[in-house]
């Protein structure tokens, strides 16, 4: 995909509205849309899939509506997109591994993914896109927030795009410093009770350095690429580095960078993690939500 293409089905043009027969409305200006008029549970003809893969580009999530998916047709229409990037963490379902449950029961008091971040950024070859359906909701709550990397990139002042460009973050999956050290099993535990847990092979690596400046392999655009992984700066002391990374995490998340998805039944997410974080509210306290999700493999940032 050249950087011809992003400019051609950037946000404000194409595609928004219809295209084939699926409906594209954008919900927020800064990124996110709602899409229509697709099944996903059937083959995707080559139009529908390229008309798809622009407005992904040019929204970085998509919201498909009105979805009735099997685990299998979910990781079949994830297959479309690439390989299936397996978590090294948590386990996936019995019958179709590739599919992770993501599971808040009412008892549980912390959630999955409650911070800010972009998945896996602790792997060499972070994953490229997820894609996160809803199986059971609260009544309320439980919505899902994400912020667009480019628009904070484009946000900083040129003094501070200079100072970053040739700085990499240093991110890890587990054992993380704002966690005492403590390991995802030992944290999950009694706190998110229903996630099943594993630990990594050792010939997956569960740490590794990326460019705070991310050039976007298919649109040429740059994100300022930090999450919640990201706790150190290479060759930068914790003293130098927490400040910085605190002041541009904050950064990323301005509000006019983000969007809100309220979950319906039938809904499924499609996000870019080259070029979104996001955050899932925990404020469903004493109901359950269910949600099945799969990853695709990334390549190695730049
Ligand atoms: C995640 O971080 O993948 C979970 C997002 C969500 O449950 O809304």
């Amino acid at each position: 995909m050249s950087v011809l293409f992003s400019t051609l089905f950037s946000r404000n043009q194409i595609p928004v509205g219809k295209t084939v027969n699926i409906s594209i409305n954008p919900i927020s200006g800064a990124l996110g849309a709602e899409v229509s008029g697709v099944d996903l549970a059937r083959p995707l003809s080559n139009a529908e899939f390229d008309a798809i893969h622009s407005a992904f580009l040019a929204h970085h999530v998509l919201f498909f509506l009105d979805q009735t998916l099997t685990p299998h047709e979910q990781l079949a229409f994830a297959r479309r997109w690439g390989d299936i990037h397996v978590h090294p963490y948590v386990e996936g379902l019995p019958e179709c591994p590739e599919v992770l449950e993501i599971l808040k029961t009412p008892t549980d008091t912390r959630n999955f993914g409650g911070r800010w971040h972009s998945d896996q950024m602790f792997s060499p070859t972070p994953a490229m896109c997820t894609m996160l359906y809803a199986r059971e909701l609260p009544p309320v709550g439980g919505d899902t927030l994400f912020a667009n990397l480019h628009a904070a990139f484009d946000g900083l002042s040129p003094g501070m795009r200079e100072l970053l460009a040739n700085l990499k973050g240093y991110n890890v999956g587990d054992k993380a410093k704002r966690y005492g050290g403590l390991s995802r099993k030992e944290l999950y535990g009694a706190t998110m009770s229903a996630m099943k847990v594993k630990e990594p092979t050792e010939a997956v690596p569960t740490d590794a350095y990326h460019p705070l400046v991310r050039t976007h392999p298919e649109t040429g655009r740059k994100a300022l690429y930090i999450g919640s992984h990201t706790q150190g700066l290479e060759n930068f002391t914790d003293a130098e580095a927490t400040p910085l990374l605190e002041y541009l995490q904050g950064h990323c998340v301005r509000p006019e960078y983000t969007c809100r998805f309220r979950w319906r039944d039938g809904a499924m997410a499609m996000w870019d993690n080259r070029s979104v974080q996001h955050f899932a509210l925990n404020d469903y306290a004493g109901h359950q939500r269910r949600m099945h999700r799969v990853t695709i493999k990334g390549d190695v940032p730049f």
